[in-house]
């Protein structure tokens, strides 16, 4: 049984592996095979096996990776890329399946770590679970009691795999794949969020094997692995000022929440005056299908959720009226139309991840205390739901076999990163990508002017490019470079329209109708990065 189950970790630990052009010939070690799918893109299953336990250099013991390709569209072929769209343990599949554009191919499919022996039980430890240390006086403790009684669960049930879990073996198991590939030996990646940080790891761990990395929507690799990271929320607050300064500045009719002689900030203040007021006044909802009571934790997930893209934005301003008038009907329909498929489960393969990789622990809540309060101080928005994480890890019973200690300075990777970091990124700050990017030798940071999580949240034709070009002809932005997005705050114009000015100014030399397929492939990319972030 648990020989199974460590096959299933590992491969959630893995990555979506985006394989780009794939040669007949090569590929001895990995099984190609036609899979089930129901996909606009045609792809093909792989199996690869590899050792379960890296630091155990006498076991026998493997687990099966699975991966997914796509081809390139273009022949020759320039090389795989491996593709991870953050996480961590977020499948890789639908992700890459359903976009897949010029630049892009395949991924791998992932199954989940399990600490609950059944949905019943897992569903109710969600329910006593407040949904941010801030939704009431005495949630901070509860949730500490409820984290405990999760690190207890999964050691209990998944003890004899969890230290097997980290991202330093994600990273050979990358590197196993590279090899199987059988082209050059060297990694090509593209990673997203917890994708960078792994991206980080597997560059500072095999540098000379190293040929295109891009890392967008970059977290500190220092202070994730201290279980310290106050530098994500450096821009989450000025997001949230987006939202209302969009807002206003929207043309008239996109923005619901718009008002005359108002201003952007007493527009906010009106909003989290609220926001606080549901602690002790939560509505009730007309019949709804799942969610009855807008409280506070309701309203919280709601704006959090819409951070992470502009693309939700219209749907919360009319949320916002709404409430501000005493109906929380539109914000009922708001969360039920973006409420993620993700499954409970990856909660569970999240804290594995995350904290098995991660040194911070405590016996009581007071010795986290510090890390929550500069965690709160650092934003009042986004404090609340990732001070969850720090009470996770806090209490987490297991710890990943080998971990990365080799720090972040002075990798002389064998070609230059690419890092893209986005202006107002509510959890990946542009100054944890420019922190990242001093310490390999060479590398450079795009700066990607938009809102929501990654570069994709707002698309951009011009960071598309910078990308492509990357990595079809190594070419890096100059330093200082800043890519404006084409998509505007509250608007409903579609993508076509967007780029009709785009298509008339590039007419000549370039292809307008591959520019219209790159921005719609970052365009379906968007919104589908990373939504399993927050546990
Ligand atoms: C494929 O997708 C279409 C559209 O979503 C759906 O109608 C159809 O039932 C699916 N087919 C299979 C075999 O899943
Ligand atoms: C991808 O390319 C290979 C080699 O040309 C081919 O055998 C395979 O059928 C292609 N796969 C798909 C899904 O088109
Ligand atoms: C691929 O791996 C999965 C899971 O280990 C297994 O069920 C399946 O049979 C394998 N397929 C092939 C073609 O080896
Ligand atoms: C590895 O496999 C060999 C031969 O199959 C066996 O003799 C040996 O005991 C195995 N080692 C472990 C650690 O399981
Ligand atoms: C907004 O302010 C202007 C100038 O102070 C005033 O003339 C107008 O009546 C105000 N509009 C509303 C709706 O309060
Ligand atoms: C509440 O808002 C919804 C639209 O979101 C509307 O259909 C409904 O009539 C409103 N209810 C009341 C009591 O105004
Ligand atoms: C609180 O935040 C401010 C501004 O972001 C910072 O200067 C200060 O050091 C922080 N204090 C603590 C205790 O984290
Ligand atoms: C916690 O809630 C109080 C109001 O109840 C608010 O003043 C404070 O800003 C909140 N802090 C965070 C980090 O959510
Ligand atoms: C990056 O962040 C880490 C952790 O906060 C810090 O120790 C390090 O000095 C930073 N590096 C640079 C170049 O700012």
């Amino acid at each position: 049984m648990f020989a199974k189950q460590s096959a299933l970790i590992a491969s959630t630990s893995c990555i979506g592996c985006i394989v780009n052009a794939l040669p007949a010939t090569v590929a001895n070690s990995i099984i190609w095979y036609q899979c089930d799918q129901n996909s606009t893109i045609p792809y093909t299953c792989g199996n690869l096996t590899v050792p379960l336990d890296y630091s155990e250099s006498n076991s026998n013991q493997t687990f099966t990776l699975s991966l997914t390709k796509v081809n390139a569209t273009t022949q020759p072929s320039m090389g795989s890329i491996i593709f991870n769209p953050g996480g961590p343990g977020e499948t890789g599949t639908d992700f890459v399946t359903d976009l897949a554009g010029p630049l892009l191919i395949g991924t791998g499919a992932t199954l989940p770590v399990s600490c609950y022996e059944n949905d019943a039980d897992r569903l109710l430890a969600y329910l006593r679970t407040p949904v941010t240390t801030n939704t009431s006086d005495t949630a901070l403790g509860t949730m500490w009691a409820v984290k405990q009684s999760l690190a207890q669960v999964c050691y209990e049930n998944a003890h004899e795999i969890g230290d097997l879990v980290g991202t330093a073996f994600v990273a050979r198991d990358m590197m196993q794949i590279v090899d199987a590939l059988r082209e050059d030996g060297m990694l090509r990646f593209w990673g997203f969020s917890y994708g960078t940080l792994l991206g980080a790891t597997v560059a500072a761990m095999f540098p000379d094997r190293m040929d295109k990395v891009v890392l967008d929507g970059v977290l500190n690799p220092t202070q994730y692995y201290e279980g310290r990271d106050i530098q994500e929320l450096a821009t989450s607050d000025a997001s949230f000022a987006g939202f209302f300064n969009g807002c206003l500045a929207a043309p008239p009719g996109s923005c619901a929440l718009a008002r005359p002689n108002v201003t952007a900030s007493q527009l906010e203040q009106d909003i989290l005056d609220l926001l606080y007021d549901l602690k002790y006044n939560p509505i009730a909802a007309a019949p709804a299908e799942a969610t009855t009571i807008v409280d506070y934790g309701a309203l919280k997930s709601a704006i959090t959720l819409s951070l992470y893209g502009p693309s939700y934005w219209p749907g919360l301003a009319v949320a916002f009226d709404g409430l501000l008038q005493g109906n929380a009907s539109a914000l009922v329909a708001f969360v039920g139309s973006v409420r993620s498929s993700t499954s409970l489960n990856l909660i569970e393969v999240n804290a594995a991840i995350r904290c098995g990789d991660n040194s911070l622990r405590g016996k009581y809540l007071k010795d986290v205390l510090p890390v929550v309060d500069a965690l709160y101080n650092e934003s009042f928005i986004l404090g609340d739901i990732e001070a969850q994480v720090t009470l996770t890890c806090g209490t987490w019973l297991m710890q990943a076999k080998e971990r990365y200690e080799g720090g972040f300075n002075e990798i002389h990777t064998k070609n230059p990163i690419l890092f893209v970091g986005n202006t107002y990124d509510p959890l990946t700050p542009l100054v944890s990508a420019q922190n990242a990017s001093a310490g390999f030798s060479g590398s450079v940071v795009l700066q990607h002017d938009g809102y929501g999580h990654s570069s994709l949240a707002q698309p951009s034709l011009c960071t598309a490019k910078t990308i492509r070009a990357y990595f079809v002809n190594s070419t890096l932005p100059a330093p200082g470079t800043i890519c404006e997005p084409d998509v505007p705050l509250f608007s409903n114009v579609t993508m076509l329209e967007v780029l009709a000015p785009i298509a008339n100014l590039t007419k000549r030399g370039l292809n307008t109708e591959d520019d219209v397929a790159l921005l719609t492939a970052m365009k379906r990319l968007s919104g589908r990065v990373d939504m399993s972030r927050v546990f």
